[in-house]
């Protein structure tokens, strides 16, 4: 397996890390995970803009567009993995250890790839899921290194057997530990805007393409805990995950406790502009 770090193509068992990249002792960097179907890339510009946009949120100003699709692509083809994950990240720099950052360190770059299978299973028989306060930080829309809260989050899940933690703002859901969070009611397909608050997911915008392009009634508005727990349907959306039901939160059955129609509907519209 060959990944890419600061300039250099190596072998990923024998990569070393530089102790002072920023990214070590801060997770001072941004990151993005791009899906790889059949030997091609899926979203790829979407995911290129993401990166930059959010290396840009927080002050990494050098970083060179056609450098990071070179190294994706490189990635790609030195590798024969079909059905990937290709996770790229940049760090702000390599530099002594202090908070303030000097205006010059060069961003360094990583990245590597791996197999990830479609999770066809969990797509069909649903999972659970649980709630937690959202105590990160406000700017999680951007896809930040720093993942502190979130591992936190999804380890509440974990310890409770449930495959995700639903995140809430004073009750509002804002989304998962990983993922973004769907409710249908009455037909209406409810999820949070794309501020501040939520990272606006890629396949999030993939499901409200097809959302619109199917005539499915879309409301981008926050949703209480209290409004899920009546809602008809639940689901959860990434880029290695796709579109997950939702059976149950907090232990209790969403809807009839089985994937919705509409959930399934989109699961159907998804797999056609996958394959
Ligand atoms: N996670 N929200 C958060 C907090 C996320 O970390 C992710 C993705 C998403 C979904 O975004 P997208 O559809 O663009 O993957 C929403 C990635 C996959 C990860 O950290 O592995």
């Amino acid at each position: 397996r060959i990944s890419y770090y600061n300039g250099q193509y190596m072998n990923h068992e024998e990569m070393s890390i530089k102790s002072g990249d920023r990214a070590f002792y801060f997770g001072d960097g941004v990151y993005e995970v791009i899906r790889i179907y059949d030997g091609n890339f899926f979203t790829f510009d979407e995911h290129v803009d993401r990166l930059l946009q959010s290396a840009e949120e927080i002050l990494i100003r050098d970083v060179n567009r056609a450098e990071v699709v070179e190294i994706l692509h490189e990635i790609k083809d030195r590798n024969v993995i079909l059905n990937g994950a290709l996770y790229i990240q940049v760090s702000r720099g390599i530099a002594p250890r202090d908070h303030g950052f000097p205006h010059l360190t060069k961003p360094v770059i990583y990245a590597s790839i791996r197999e990830a299978k479609r999770p066809l299973s969990l797509m069909n028989s649903g999972v659970e899921a649980v709630t937690a306060e959202d105590y990160r930080w406000l700017k999680c829309h951007v896809k930040s290194l720093n993942l502190l809260a979130n591992v936190m989050e999804k380890q509440h899940a974990v310890e409770q057997g449930a495959k995700e933690t639903i995140l809430h703002r004073d009750g509002v859901v804002t989304e998962g530990s990983s993922t973004n969070i769907f409710m249908v009611k009455n037909e209406v397909l409810f999820t949070h805007p794309a501020n501040n608050l939520i990272l606006n997911g890629i396949t999030r915008r993939v499901v409200l393409g097809l959302a619109e392009e199917y005539d499915i009634a879309v409301r981008e508005e926050g949703f209480t805990v209290s409004d899920m727990s009546e809602a008809d349907e639940v689901f959860y959306t990434s880029t290695t995950q796709e579109i997950i039901p939702v059976v149950k939160v907090d232990g209790r059955s969403v809807g009839d406790g089985k994937p919705g129609r509409v959930t399934q509907q989109l699961q159907e519209y998804f797999n056609k502009k996958i394959t």
